[in-house]
């Protein structure tokens, strides 16, 4: 099967991602394949979102997160929890905002030219899987309304997989 992923105003944000979950729900419907679901999800967001130069998934793994299926540069592969943007919403279980990367303590450059970021975890039910990782050539790319939109898309993500 394939699909057109038409384009999306970003006149709003709410009206933005109320087509991007529409949009989400229709690319991954009739697949429940995990890592197939991941890599259409980060290349979704890639396509649709304006203003991004990184997405995807990072995945927990014997305690540590591993690269997963995304869309972007080449980026480093291993994130203890606890470090980086990525493992600090994975350690703290809740999504984290960062307006400025160059002013957050311990972020990890993958690639020099992200300068905000949005890092959501991924979770079922109280099961960590990893994180949803975007990065953006904007400073302050990301805000409140950004964060509950991605969380919504990993929802979607999640109840159409098989975990
Ligand atoms: N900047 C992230 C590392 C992952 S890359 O952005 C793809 C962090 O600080 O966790």
């Amino acid at each position: 099967m394939s699909h057109v992923v038409a384009s999306i105003s970003t006149a709003s944000k709410p009206d933005f991602y109320a087509a991007l979950h529409r949009q989400l729900e229709a690319v991954l419907h009739g697949e429940r394949d995990w890592v197939a679901n991941l890599a259409q999800t980060s290349a979704l967001l890639m396509q649709a979102m304006p203003d991004l130069n990184w997405a995807g998934f990072y995945l927990l793994k014997d305690g540590q997160l591993v690269l997963g299926p995304f869309q972007g540069k080449v980026a480093c592969v291993r994130i203890a929890l606890g470090k980086g943007v990525c493992g600090t919403a994975a350690a703290s279980r809740a999504t984290v905002v960062v307006p400025d990367v160059h002013a957050f303590p311990g972020h990890i450059a993958c690639d020099s030219a992200s300068n905000s970021e949005i890092v959501v975890p991924l979770l079922a039910g109280d099961r960590l899987l990893g994180v949803l990782d975007l990065d953006s050539p904007k400073f302050n790319r990301f805000d409140a309304e950004d964060a509950r939109g991605l969380e919504r898309v990993v929802e979607i993500l999640l109840a159409a997989s098989d975990l």
